[in-house]
């Protein structure tokens, strides 16, 4: 099956249900475009699991908070293509914003599916006010039209990660969401659209985020799981021309702070580079 692009949802509706009468599943991968190799490995874990497999390509504006960068957010349809058709992927639904939100006025005409405050002011929820209410909107709007059985999501956005498998288990929606590893440059640099914001010089700095994390890991490995220490050296490996937003340690399966780590921790963080907002983390096991 060769690859089809959708702006319709009607359209799109009408193929996923001649899918399902033909018996077939089918996984769902809600991505902003822009795609890169990170999402090329959710398209192909999503091809690996469902007999057919759609990517969302939607810049959603309700995602982004005053001042962000929701108008320069690279918008790269014809390249997108390609990555999807090099996963095998069978459809790329592209729908406007009018067509998701139409007639739109104000955020507050929407309803709106809004996560539990305490998850949510903390970490990225917190400097990215309603930032997870937006999130949580489109994917619910995207798991109603496309009705998947699998949906993919990258551990990079661990915060919208157990957000939304949160959202999936308290509003029963009947879908298996799965996790998907976070992909890195050779080097380290945890891959992500907004890399492509970074100038040479920056993109050298942003290394510093894995350096900390990669660091931390180290120290974790050699025996230290104080919290209060893993966070100092994570400090001491980043440099000093980053602005640390966060670097917190987190439980995997709650998303509360830890002082220990314990089980399953997630060491999270996320930093500015010049003007770019860069988040990255990793999974301290015991
Ligand atoms: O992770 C993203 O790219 C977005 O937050 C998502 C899940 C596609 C919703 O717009």
């Amino acid at each position: 099956m060769s690859l089809i692009v959708v702006n319709e949802i009607k359209k799109l509706r009408e193929l996923v249900r001649d899918y399902r009468k033909q018996g077939k599943t089918i996984a769902l991968v809600p991505t902003m475009g822009c795609l890169h190799n990170g999402h090329k490995s959710l398209m192909e874990k999503a091809h690996s699991v469902a007999d057919v497999t759609v990517a969302s390509v939607f810049v959603n504006p309700i995602q982004f908070c005053p001042g962000e960068d929701y108008d320069r957010y690279p918008r790269t349809l014809e390249a997108d293509k390609i990555v999807a058709e090099s996963a095998g992927l069978d459809i790329i639904f592209a729908p406007s914003v009018n067509e998701m939100y139409p007639n739109l006025q104000k955020f507050s005409d929407l309803t709106m599916v809004t996560p539990p405050y305490e998850l949510t002011d903390i970490m990225c929820g917190k400097s990215r006010v309603g930032h997870f209410d937006g999130v949580e909107t489109v994917v619910t709007k995207l798991f109603n039209i496309v009705q998947p059985d699998f949906a993919c999501f990258g551990m990079k956005d661990i915060q919208q990660l157990f957000l939304i498998k949160k959202m999936v288990a308290d509003l029963n929606f009947p879908i298996e969401i799965i996790p998907c590893p976070l992909v890195r440059e050779d080097d380290g640099l945890a891959l992500s659209s907004r890399n492509k914001y970074l100038s040479e010089t920056d993109r050298k700095l942003a290394l510093s985020l894995s350096k900390a994390l990669f660091a931390i890991r180290d120290f974790f490995k050699a025996g230290i799981t104080d919290t209060k220490k893993l966070f100092d050296t994570g400090l001491t490996n980043l440099d000093k021309n980053v602005e640390l937003e966060y670097l917190e340690f987190v439980d995997f399966d709650t998303f509360k702070p830890v002082d220990s780590v314990s089980h399953n921790t997630i060491c999270a963080m996320a930093a500015k580079v010049g003007n770019v907002r860069l988040i990255d983390n990793i999974v301290l096991e015991v």
